[in-house]
Parts: structure tokens; sequence; C-alpha cells
């Protein structure tokens, strides 16, 4: 419990010390769950305090990419272990500066311990290639090299297990990383961080600088030495570090939106489809970019799912997810809970039905924090703007559909590609869908959400620029290629003239 109580006092950490920042500025992390629980002060950075994080990283990435790969390997996985002793600590915290309920903050830092002992097997597996070459006497081979200095800029939503995806494969392939988390939950950051330096890392390899994303989060993409950026969050920051990664010749690896959908086919078990859409919808808080935020559903089950919906959504209860009873969590902060309260007033003034919740919640406790109840609408069509926009929050659409081609059609309606998912117990539907839903991801008697960390992550169109996180192909985006020809022939051989 100890995690829970106080207030958290620090600096950004750079190459192993506490420092303030600059200017002296800071800002504060509160509890959503109740506004008036400070969780930490931290230092609110801008480009000066990312240079000295930049330039400190520089400095130790040449040791840390010329220790062995196995060696790395080891420091990760004592991470990980360090997260797993961590566990329940690290879950309360979350808890308490994000708001997800403790059941769902335990699986968070479930999936980084998972991503760790995963990508700690890299380091005894990170092949490269020997091919014959097509002179004699001449070997040619690929070997992994890490880019430099990367940064990592990561959203509130899953405060420990999004960093882990970056974080852990990128120093693995030998890369030191600038860190900016998202301003709303700095405490789990550096909690996270913490783990490594206590893992042995040394220092210089991670550095955490806190702050906004509009300044020390654009000072890490602009910074010339950050040779890749690594950054999940909306659409529109995402353009702009795409933009400023493209212009300045970095790599850049965007995870971003979703809209993602639930197709119940009529012959679907209806009510292991309404266990998952309620999970996939309401889950988080309906805060993943994986959220289920529509439903689409075949005319023959639409009125015994909405009503099976209705029934089980009613029953969910709202609260400080520190209480083991709650099912759903507060929302992040004011804004986010402005935002999705005008969703539901968009909804309805673009003519949807509202079926449950719209109101903001303000009974008893819930008025100390940002709560917004399970939200439901019906007759939904694919032009409105409640089908199309990511809402992210406990907002979701039931949207009719008149056969498999239909739904899958209106699955495939909006912007992004990240995760959809559709109830069938006909086999030959379900492989119609796997082959026809155009997204990253896809699940049949699965909610849309609940990615595992061994499976490539992310999603097509404006889900992303086309990268994949976590996965068997992970080093892919966290170190590139040199590729060696050693001639030990003695004499010139030109290549594509000498060949016989
Ligand atoms: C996100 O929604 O931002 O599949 C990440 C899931 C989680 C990860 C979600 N494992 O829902």
């Amino acid at each position: 419990m100890t995690a829970v109580a106080g207030r958290i006092e620090t600096g950004n950490l750079i190459g192993g010390e506490y420092r303030p920042s600059e200017t002296g500025r800071t800002f504060e992390s509160r509890n959503p769950a109740h506004s008036g629980d400070v969780v930490g002060v931290f230092p609110r950075s801008s480009a000066s305090d990312v240079n000295a994080a930049v330039a400190t990283a520089r400095a130790a990435s040449v040791g840390w990419r010329r220790t062995p790969w196995p060696s790395r390997a080891a420091i990760i996985l004592r991470a990980a272990e360090l997260l797993e002793e961590r566990k329940e600590d690290l879950a309360r915290l979350m808890t308490r500066e994000m708001g997800k309920v403790l059941t769902e903050a335990r699986g968070d830092v479930q999936e980084a311990i998972d991503m760790g002992k995963f990508i700690a097997g890299e380091g005894r597996r990170a092949f490269g290639e020997t091919v014959p070459s097509e002179l004699r006497d001449k070997w040619a081979m690929t070997m992994r090299q890490p880019f430099g200095v990367v940064g990592c800029v990561t959203p509130w939503n899953f405060p420990i297990a999004i960093p882990s995806w970056k974080i852990f494969p990128a120093i693995m392939a030998g890369n030191a990383v600038v860190f900016k988390p998202a301003q709303d939950t700095p405490a789990c950051a550096l909690r996270f961080v913490e783990v490594f330096a206590d893992a042995g890392l040394p220092p210089g390899i991670l550095n955490i600088v806190f702050g906004f994303g509009s300044e020390a989060g654009s000072a890490l993409v602009e910074h010339p030495d950050i040779a890749a950026v690594y950054f999940t969050g909306g659409v529109d920051v995402g353009r702009t570090v795409s933009e400023t990664c493209g212009r300045m010749l970095k790599k850049c690896s965007l995870e971003l939106g979703g809209k993602n959908a639930i197709v119940v086919l009529d012959d679907a078990d209806i009510e292991l489809a309404v266990d998952g859409a309620l999970w996939g919808a309401f889950g988080t808080a309906g805060q993943r970019c994986t959220a289920s935020s529509r439903l689409i559903v075949e005319r023959g089950a639409l009125d015994e799912f909405t009503s099976r919906l209705l029934d089980r959504t009613s029953r969910l209860r709202l609260g400080d997810g520190l209480d083991e009873t709650v099912d759903v969590g507060p929302v992040i902060n004011e804004s986010q809970l402005r935002r999705i309260h005008s969703y539901t007033d968009i909804g309805r003034a673009d003519g949807a039905t509202l079926l449950i919740g719209g109101e903001i919640a303000r009974d008893g406790a819930l008025a100390e924090g940002w709560f917004y109840p399970p939200t439901v609408f019906a007759d939904v069509t694919r032009s409105m703007r409640i089908a199309q926009e990511e809402i992210f929050g406990p907002t979701t659409v039931i949207m009719p559909a008149t056969s498999l081609d239909d739904a899958l059609d209106v699955a495939n309606s909006t912007r992004y590609g990240l995760s959809l998912s559709v109830y069938t117990n006909d086999l030959r539907k379900a492989f119609r869908a796997i082959h026809e839903l155009h997204s990253g991801i896809v699940y049949v008697n699965a909610p849309t959400i609940g990615a595992e960390i061994q499976l490539p992550f992310g999603g097509t169109r404006d889900t992303g620029n086309g990268h994949r996180e976590a996965g068997g192909h992970v080093l892919d985006e966290f170190s590139e290629w040199k590729s060696i020809y050693i001639d030990y022939s003695g004499r010139l051989q030109r290549a594509q003239i000498d060949t016989e």
C-alpha cells in the first residue's frame, strides 16, 4: 500500500541523477477519482532539459552499444523480474494516478513483465543472415546495429505497458533512450524507469524528461541527435511528429487512434458477444485505442443483443478503481470528461438514440473526480460523427447491419484500422471476416481489446504509418541492418562484373 499514499516530488532522471527543470517550473499529477489528491509534483521541462538528457544519452550510448547482447538481456530480464516483485504497488499507484480499475492496472503491469521477458530472449536470438556471395572467396552476412539515441513519447492510458513496448526493445537493441511520458501519468513512468536503474542498467541509457508534449515532447522530436522517434498518441499530434521526422530524415514509428468494431452476426452466441462488448467498450472506461466503440449487429440479433447489453450496462458500478467492487473507473481528467460528454451532444444532434448514460456523474463521491457512465447509442449510421471519430471514453454505438457483407463494409468504413472483431459460429463467415476486415488486428469471438505481446501490435490506414510494435519482428523497429562483405580472395573482385 505504500505506493498509494504520499506525494512524490522528483526531478528528471538524467544520467542517473534527479535534476529539476532548468526553469524550475513544475506541474502536478492528480488522482482522477479524487481530484484533490496530488499524486506528485514533476519538473515541467523545456528544450534545455531535453538537450541535457540527449547529450547524456549520447555519451552513454557508446558503452552500451558495445555491451554484448546477452549482457544487455540479463539486465532486461532482471528489470522484468523487479516489475513482477513490485507489481501490486505499481498497479495501485497506476489506479491512483490514471484511474483504471485495479484488476486492469495489474494487467497493464503484467503486459510490461511479459514484454521484458519476451525481449530478454532476443539477447540470444538477434539473428542476422549469412548468404552466398556471387563471387568466390567472399563472405556475405548481416547484423543489427542500434540507431544511437532514440526518443519515446507515450500516452497515459497504458502508463507502464506502452512505455515497455518501446523501451525494452530499444535498449535491447543497444540504443540509449530519452523518454517523455504523458503529463497525466508521470509517477507511473518514474517508477517504471527506476526499475531499470535497480536492475543494473548503466546511468544515461534510460533518461526521463517530464513535461508537456508541446514543450518537452516537441523539443525531443526536433532534436537533431534523436535518430528515431516512437510515438503513441492522437492522430493530429502523430501527423506533426511524422512531418518533423520526415523533414529531418528520422525513423518514426506511430501508433495512433482507433475506431474499432465488434461485428455480431445472427448466428453468434449473443451472451458471449455481450460479455465481449461490455469488456471491450467499457474496460479502462473506454480509454484504449483498441476500445470497442462500435457494435455492428446483424438485424436478426439486434433486439436480443441490445436488450441484454442494456441490462448488463445498467448494472455496471462506477467509482474509484481501488474499490474492487467497481467495474468502471474515472476518465483521466476534466478536459477529457468534457470532450467525452460533447460527443453525447453530437450523437443526439446527429439523430442517434441515447439508450443509457450520457450525463456527467456527480452523485456522492463521484463528484470528487471525473466520472462518465457507460453510454450507449442506437440507430447509428456510418456517416455520423459518433460512428467515425475516436471518443476515447465509455461511449459505444450500436449500428444495424443487413448481412455479413454489409457488416464488414460498415466495420471498414472509418479512417482507422486498428482492431476489428467478429462474433459468429460459422467457420466460413469467420474466415471471410478475417480476410475482409482491413485492420492490423482481428479477433474472432473475442472483443477488440486484449492484444498479447508476442504478436505485432498496430494498425492500418490512419492508425499509424505502417509500423508494428511487439511481436516476433519487434527488433526491426529498433535497429537497422548492416550488411557485411568479407573478401578473402586476395584480389580485387568486382560485383556484377567478375561473376562466372
Ligand atoms: C491501447 O489501447 O492503447 O489490446 C493499447 C489491448 C491492450 C493494449 C491496448 N493489450 O487492449
